[in-house]
């Protein structure tokens, strides 16, 4: 799958974020290895603390599902009246931390406003020194 339908299934998550706190919708496809796409939106509470970023859900879709060998990542997230973002969204700390359990150094994360304007990070260029105990 190349990285334009990947962010395509990114943008159609992202129409299910629920974000009223924020105002900031954010979708996420993951690609597994073997080919499956799992998709996910940022989901929030009232009490802050319990919200999910939409890589997250992604993440925890596809663990839960049997799924934990990855190849990328795309992730679009911006304001919520907007179609598009005005800017690429780059994944939080938390999410970093996640994509480190199971992915290899050279995971990549597609940050992308439209299907065609995005940038390509690998994970270790994003979390270069991420806590990994099988390292201890
Ligand atoms: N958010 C994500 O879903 N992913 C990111 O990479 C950054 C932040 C969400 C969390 C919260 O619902 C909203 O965006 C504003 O921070």
């Amino acid at each position: 799958m190349n990285n334009s339908e990947l962010i395509r299934y990114a943008l159609e998550a992202r129409k299910q974020s629920y974000s009223p706190y924020s105002g900031f919708s954010v979708g996420a496809a993951l690609l597994c290895k073997n080919g499956m796409v799992f998709s996910g939106c940022n989901i929030e509470n009232s009490a802050f603390s319990p919200t999910v970023c939409a890589e997250r859900t992604a993440f925890f879709k596809a663990v839960s599902e049997g799924e934990k060998e990855f190849l990328k990542i795309a992730v679009v997230g911006g304001n919520s009246d907007c179609e598009f973002p005005d800017n690429y969204c780059p994944p939080c700390g938390v999410c970093r931390q996640v994509m480190n359990e199971f992915c290899e150094n050279d995971f990549e994360i597609i940050m992308a406003k439209t299907e065609d304007d995005y940038i390509v990070m690998k994970l270790i260029d994003i979390l270069p020194a991420g806590f990994d105990k099988r390292e201890i």
